[in-house]
C-alpha cells in the first residue's frame, strides 16, 4: 500500500534557528512585513505583534495550511515571486544546508548552501522598500560570506548582526539595508 504523507505534516517544526531569529526580529517595528519560507508561521506570527500588515509565503502548501492557523495572509509561491508591492521588512530563515540535490525543501540549499538561498534573496530584494531591511538567518555550514557578496550585487548592504554557537554549527543573522 502506498504511504500517503499528510499535507499537515509537511512543514518545518520551529527549532533553535527559528527561536534565535524570532528573538531578533521581535524588536523590529513598522507597517508591513513579509516572512519568506514561513513554515509553521511562527516568525510571521511574531512579526504580527509589531507590524500592521504581515504576509507569509512558502513553496509548500502543507506548510501554508499550518501557517494559516496563525497568519491570515498566506501565499504559496517561490520566494516572493507572486508578491506585487514593497515591504518595510522582509525576513527569512533560509534553507541553507549544502546538498547535492533538493530532497527536503525545508533545509536543502544545494552547492555550498547557496543555490536556493541566492534565488530567494534575489526575489526578496525586489519587494523591500528603499531603506527597508531584509533580515535572514544562515549558518557556518553554508558559504555565507559568498552569499553576502551576492546580496551586495542585488542592491543591498549586508551586515552580520548576531551569531549563536550550537554544537555543530554557528547560526548567523544578517541584516541587509536596501540602498
Ligand atoms: C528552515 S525552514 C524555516 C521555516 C520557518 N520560517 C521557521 O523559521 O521555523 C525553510 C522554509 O523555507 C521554505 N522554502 C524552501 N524553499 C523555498 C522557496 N524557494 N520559496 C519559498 N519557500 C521556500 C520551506 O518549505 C521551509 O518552510
Amino acid at each position: 500500500m502506498r504511504l500517503q504523507r499528510k499535507l499537515s505534516d509537511d512543514y518545518y517544526q520551529p527549532a533553535e534557528d527559528t527561536f534565535f531569529l524570532a528573538d531578533h526580529i521581535g524588536k523590529e517595528k513598522g507597517y508591513s512585513a513579509l516572512d519568506i519560507g514561513t513554515g509553521s508561521g511562527f516568525l510571521a506570527n511574531v512579526l504580527s505583534n509589531n507590524f500592521e500588515f504581515v504576509v507569509a509565503t512558502d513553496i509548500s502548501s502543507g506548510a501554508l495550511k499550518k501557517a494559516h492557523e496563525l497568519v491570515p495572509n498566506c501565499v504559496c509561491c517561490n520566494s516572493a515571486d507572486a508578491i506585487n508591492g514593497v515591504f518595510d521588512l522582509v525576513v527569512c530563515n533560509l534553507p541553507y544546508l549544502p546538498s547535492e540535490e533538493i530532497l527536503d525543501r525545508t533545509v536543502d540549499g544545494l552547492r555550498e548552501g547557496l543555490g536556493v538561498t541566492t534565488g530567494i534573496l534575489n526575489s526578496a530584494s525586489k519587494v523591500v522598500r528603499k531603506n527597508g531591511k531584509i533580515i535572514y538567518l544562515t549558518s557556518s555550514l553554508a558559504n555565507y560570506q559568498e552569499l553576502m557578496k551576492r546580496t551586495m550585487k542585488m542592491g543591498l548592504e549586508p551586515k552580520i548582526v548576531s551569531r549563536k554557537k550550537l554544537f555543530f554549527e554557528e547560526l548567523v543573522i544578517v541584516e541587509c539595508v536596501k540602498i
